[in-house]
């Protein structure tokens, strides 16, 4: 069988971390859906096909496995449903899955609005109006709210602010080849004093929420107290404080970066097409009439759902993410060995213009109800299969609820000249952020 195709000459471990998903373009377009490239002195592969892609998530083998890139994860993650297989993640996953069902959901739309009042509000107290705001921060620090309060009904606002500025770091920690990985865990120096504040952030917010859940000051119904009920098969006893403390922070983390990302670009997205933001503002006038949305409005919004479902093809909030193979398999046709790591780009599909004609166009009517649906794995912004994510119902209504309140209440514009380019640290995140200048569409009432 044949070993694919790819660059002879390595990339550099620094042009990797400053251009993965510019990288996973070009070897798409060099070499095709399955490439065999390497960063410095690792060989890795990449799956940019919806055939070979749906064989690697839909494998029920056992072939692929989490593997050395989610094994960075744990810096940060530690061992909870993002990082684990087999019957520990099975375990977590079931734990975790109720609380993203529609019927948990729906009745948290309210307190969704609540956040996002609170942050325009906040807005509306920041500077002079035509001062431009990075709405980047901003809308890092919503999501992280709605995580903590949908999830654990707790306010931990208070900690935003710290979260939010030490995600660069998480991530920058974690990305295959960062600096904080590669030296000796006892070198000392800015690097290690960074890694270790920032982890004493993370752990610190997790501490925080087991201690009030042991107070008794959380809803015991919620996430923190149905971990605390887990029963772990590998010991028939509950799960230890660190189990819990670890699963804790993968919501936590894997749910506002992303989250925050993907409402970022979209709003960036309409605030560069007036047009589909009037056309957005009508649908919302005409089914809204002013008020804030409810789980039960969005069926009649599609235009909405139509935009999240676009600026999520055009930014896919993780452009990429990792497999480790457990033995010699064959994806499309290729050869590749055991212990292999690979890479699912979802970004460079979602770019391919044999699946979007213009791909690099924002067109929101590409997912109206009368076009044909996208043939599967050429938009799966969540992954797929049994590790879909978990957390897509959560973080699909948070961004449209957020985008209906935005819309209806501002105007956004971009700071003119201003760079925008995206960033895939393993999220993709605007690189330089997103300033705006907020004008409101009509004066607010007091509240
Ligand atoms: C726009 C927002 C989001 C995007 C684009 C996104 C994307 C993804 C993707 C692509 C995966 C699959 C990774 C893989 O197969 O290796 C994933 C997994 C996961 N996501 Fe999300 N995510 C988002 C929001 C959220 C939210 C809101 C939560 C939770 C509150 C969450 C929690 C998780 C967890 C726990 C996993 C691991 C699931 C498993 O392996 O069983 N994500 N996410």
């Amino acid at each position: 069988m044949r070993t694919p195709p790819g660059p002879k000459l390595p990339f550099g471990i620094r042009r990797y971390r400053r251009d993965a998903a510019a990288i996973m373009g070009e070897l798409h377009r060099d070499y095709g859906e399955v490439a065999r490239f390497r960063v410095g002195p690792q060989v890795m592969y990449q799956v940019t096909g919806p055939g070979p892609i749906s064989e690697v998530l839909h494998d029920k083998t056992g072939a692929y496995r989490r593997g050395q890139v989610y094994g960075g994860f744990e810096l940060f993650f530690g061992k909870g449903s993002l990082t684990t297989d087999g019957e520990q993640w099975r375990t977590l996953r079931a734990a975790g899955q109720p609380f993203f069902r529609s019927g948990s959901l729906r009745p948290a739309v309210p307190t969704i609005a609540d956040v996002i009042t609170d942050m325009m509000d906040r807005w509306d107290a920041l500077g002079a109006p035509d001062d431009p705001i990075d709405i980047v921060p901003e809308v890092m620090r919503l999501a992280f709210e709605v995580v903590t309060r949908v999830l654990c009904g707790c306010d931990l606002s208070e900690r935003s602010t710290e979260v939010v500025a030490a995600i660069p770091h998480v991530l920058s920690g974690m990305f295959p080849g960062s600096p904080e990985l590669l030296l000796p865990s006892w070198v000392p120096g800015p690097v290690r004093r960074r890694l270790r504040n920032t982890r004493a952030v993370i752990n610190g917010v997790a501490d925080t929420l087991v201690a009030q859940h042991l107070s008794g000051q959380l809803p015991p119904d919620r996430l923190v107290g149905t971990l605390f009920d887990t029963i772990d098969p590998a010991t028939g006893a509950p799960l230890t404080r660190q189990q819990i403390a670890d699963e804790l922070k993968t919501y936590l983390l894997a749910g506002h970066e992303t989250t925050g990302c993907g409402l970022a670009w979209t709003l960036y997205e309409l605030a560069e097409h007036p047009d589909v933001t009037e056309r957005l503002a009508a649908e919302l006038e005409r089914e809204l009439d002013g008020r804030p949305p409810e789980a039960a409005d969005l069926p009649r919004l599609p235009y909405l759902t139509q935009i999240v479902d676009e600026a999520l093809r055009l930014h896919p909030a993780i452009p990429m993410f990792p497999r480790e193979t457990t033995r010699d398999v064959e994806i499309g046709g290729y050869h590749l060995p055991a212990r292999s790591t690979l890479f699912i780009s979802s970004h460079t599909v979602h770019h391919d213009p044999r699946h979007w004609p213009e791909p690099d166009t924002f067109d929101p009517d590409r997912f109206a109800p009368d076009r044909p649906k996208p043939v599967p794995y050429t938009h799966f912004p969540f992954g797929g299969g049994a590790r879909r994510c978990i957390g897509a119902p959560l973080a699909e209504l948070e961004i449209q609820v957020a985008v209906a309140m935005i819309t209806q209440r501002y105007r956004l514009t971009p700071q003119p000249g201003y760079p925008v380019d995206e960033h895939s640290l393993i999220s993709l995140r605007p690189r330089f952020g997103l300033p705006m200048t907020i004008t409101a569409r009509r004066e607010q009432p007091a509240r």
